[in-house]
């Protein structure tokens, strides 16, 4: 059986400032979408939140970049937003970045998510979302899973995976994509994938198999609206077990945080927490940035779970670290490594501060 998941989300409004979503908005997606599944466009779906940022995870025969699908999203993240603005939610709509839709979400300012696979006898599916960071957060977590032994102990000792994968990397910039074969290129993989804020890894397939083993959201709110509107606070799907990463090793790279951009303003350098749903609520300094891990068993397209997989103990040492790298990170205020570099910021205040004080920038001898 042939299924698609997508998972397709979008800030709506924030309660309170940016830190969390408000249960009444998580109520009227799940009213919007259950109304859809009785008239049979969706097989299933789950309605959850990873800090300011209403998720829409959602099973279908319709394929990826379906209109009907995608319009549904959209159609949701107005309703919600009609609810956000009656209560006064903060920046309700913000990622609406369109008056109306036009036949697909994408770049339009929410972020989708979406794959079409044959379901296995058992498919287990490990949603990531994130929030307060950009879409290149899920560079090194990938890489980690589906090319690092040391992480992922299955591409040494399982047969079924000795062979490698391949990642499909995007350059948001240039909008081009290239492919790499893990593990013969990773050191050509690496020279893109380790500058996250332009070369993403939009997806990653099984070598022997082609099937697909990930794919994330790689849309840029500043590219598309050409200013600062927020950050991505992308998703990522990962199937698991078997042939692919094990639940384990899936969640492994999440057990040592990692500095990521986003954070205050979307314009800082902060560790990438791991917590559970109810836990994603960033509040110090508007953060720090969070991850949230929803864990599925697939059966005929019904979404059996959602298990939070981060609220498990064994996280709670990487979540102190996170606190402690937080720290050290603020002592640094305006400054650089905290603050993104110059390049970075081009989408915020700096444009504005360069123009006002153009005519006093005097040449060196
Ligand atoms: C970061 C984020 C927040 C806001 C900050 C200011 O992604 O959402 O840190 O940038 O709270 O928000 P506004 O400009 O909406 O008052
Ligand atoms: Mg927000
Ligand atoms: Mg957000």
């Amino acid at each position: 059986m042939y299924i698609t998941l997508s998972v397709i989300k979008a800030d709506v409004g924030g309660y309170v400032g940016h830190s969390d979503s408000h249960p009444d908005v998580l109520a009227k997606a799940d009213d919007c979408l259950a109304k859809v599944k009785r008239e049979g466009l969706l097989v299933d779906y789950r309605v959850t939140k990873c800090g300011d940022d209403l998720q829409l995870i959602m099973t279908h025969q319709q394929g990826v970049d379906n209109e009907k699908i995608h319009k549904l999203a959209w159609d949701t993240f107005v309703d919600c937003t009609e609810v956000a603005k009656k209560l006064k939610l903060h920046g309700a709509g913000q990622d609406l970045l369109s008056d109306a839709f036009s036949g697909n979400v994408r770049g339009m300012g929410p972020g989708v998510a979406e794959m079409e696979f044959e379901e296995r006898v058992a498919e287990t599916i490990i949603i990531f979302m994130a929030d307060k960071t950009s879409s290149g957060a899920w560079n090194m977590p990938l890489y980690k899973m589906f090319a690092d032994p040391f992480n992922t102990v299955g591409l040494v000792i399982a047969s079924n995976m000795h062979s490698g994968f391949t990642f499909e990397v995007h350059d948001i910039k240039e909008h081009k994509k290239i492919t790499f074969n893990a593990p013969e290129e990773i050191y050509d993989m690496l020279v893109f994938i380790g500058a996250p804020s332009r070369y993403m890894v939009k997806a990653v397939y099984h070598r022997e198999t082609n099937e697909i083993a990930a794919v994330s959201s790689t849309q840029r709110l500043a590219l598309i609206a050409g200013r600062y509107v927020g950050k991505d606070d992308p998703v990522c799907i990962v199937r698991s077990q078997g042939h692919f990463p094990a639940v384990g090793e899936v969640l492994e790279p999440f057990a040592s945080p990692i500095l990521v951009e986003g954070w205050m303003r979307g314009s800082h350098m902060g560790p990438l927490m791991p917590v559970s749903v109810p836990d994603s609520t960033p509040t110090r300094f508007d953060g720090p940035p969070r991850v949230v891990a929803a864990g599925f068993q697939l059966s005929g397209g019904t979404l059996v779970g959602p298990r939070d997989m981060f609220a498990d103990k064994s996280f709670n040492l990487a979540r102190h670290q996170a606190n402690e790298m937080a720290d050290l990170m603020r002592r640094h205020g305006p400054f650089e490594p905290h603050r993104l570099p110059l390049e970075e910021m081009e989408y915020t205040t700096m444009p504005e501060v360069m123009k006002k004080l153009e005519g006093r920038f005097i040449n060196l001898d």
